[in-house]
């Protein structure tokens, strides 16, 4: 077995080492034009030429979440492609979201805001039922991020394209439940994944539907945001502030206005980060199976080509 690996912005050697430990008798070796023919390929954000050249793969595998930049590359529409399947993720992220909701509905930026300034003053408390929190995708991330908010009692929403239950969480679906999840929604949290349907979904019109002061937790990726529609919403009172973690263009360019907005926190793009061991031991058992002869459609985290996630 040949196992190839191409990881844009990663340093492969760890990997390499992990999976070579996994699979003793196998080939693991960096991708470069004109490799051997391999049979599986773990890649992040690899060029188009990887599979103009690697038409043998039985299957590709994606070191993240989201599939989008593999998605604007051809790829042969037999060979299943295959995204980590939390592997560590979601509860990075429900850190992440709980932190920034709490942060916002407990006013710690102005706190800290004060003690830089060593001014000792409180503020009014709030009530939780204000702050409903409204998170769009109920998938592996969103539907752990969800139940997280519900512990914490603020009343949780979630909408997802399908129909879904998630105890506690009020559920919405389709595009015929947006404009209800939005209107009873005051923080948004973004957890989509990155498609022509997704693109550009928050946005003036749908921004503006949120409740008065509302807030925008954007984890999802740049693309779904609208920048400056969201900096005029801010800018004009009508949206509170936003929590972003990912961006159009990362890394964030230095002249972004995001940078200085004083009600705009910005992340690296770090709310849940690829875990090397717990993915090498998802990827090598999924690799074992497949050997074994499973069905790929029966692995958790195949992405559906037409649906684009
Ligand atoms: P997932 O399990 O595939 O869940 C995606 C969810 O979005 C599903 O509930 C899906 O609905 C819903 N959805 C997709 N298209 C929709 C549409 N057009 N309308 C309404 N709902 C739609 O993905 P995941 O593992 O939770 O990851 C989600 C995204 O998080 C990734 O794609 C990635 O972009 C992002 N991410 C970011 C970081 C970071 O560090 N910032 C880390 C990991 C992931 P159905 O359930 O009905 O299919
Ligand atoms: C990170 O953004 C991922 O998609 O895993």
């Amino acid at each position: 077995m040949r196992i190839t690996f191409c990881l844009t912005d990663t340093n492969p050697l760890p990997w390499l080492q992990g999976f070579q430990a996994a699979f003793p008798d196998a080939v693991i070796e960096e991708w470069a034009r004109g490799s051997t023919p391999a049979d599986y390929a773990v890649v992040w954000a690899p060029p188009q030429q990887l599979f103009d050249e690697q038409t043998a793969l039985k299957g590709v595998f994606n070191i993240g979440a989201g599939v989008d930049a593999l998605a604007k590359l051809r790829l042969a529409a037999n060979v299943p492609v295959v995204r980590l399947d939390d592997a560590g993720m979601s509860v990075q992220m429900a850190e992440y979201v709980c932190h920034a909701v709490i942060r916002h509905f407990r006013e710690f930026d102005g706190y800290e805001a004060d003690a830089a300034a060593g001014k000792w003053s409180y503020r009014k408390p709030r009530s939780r039922e204000d702050f409903p929190v409204g998170v769009m995708g109920l998938g592996v991330l969103g539907e752990r991020v969800s139940r997280a908010l519900t512990q914490f009692e603020f009343p949780v929403l979630g909408w997802s394209r399908s129909a879904k239950a998630v105890e506690g969480v009020r559920c919405f679906s389709g595009s015929d439940g947006l404009n209800d999840f939005l209107a009873a929604t005051r923080i948004l949290v973004c957890l989509l994944p990155l498609t022509p349907e997704t693109e550009n979904i928050l946005n003036r019109d749908t921004l503006s539907r949120l409740l008065p002061g509302g807030y925008v937790v954007n984890v999802a990726r740049g693309g779904h945001l609208i920048d400056e529609d969201m900096i005029a919403l801010i800018d004009s009172g009508r949206l509170a502030g936003a929590t972003l973690d990912v961006f159009r263009t990362e890394p964030l360019p230095a002249a972004h206005p995001f940078w200085k907005h004083p009600k705009i926190t910005v992340t690296p793009h770090t709310s849940a980060r690829t875990l090397r061991d717990e993915s090498i031991a998802q990827i090598a058992g999924k690799i074992r199976a497949l050997e074994g002869g499973a069905d790929i459609g029966n692995l958790p985290g195949v992405v559906d080509r037409k649906k684009g996630y």
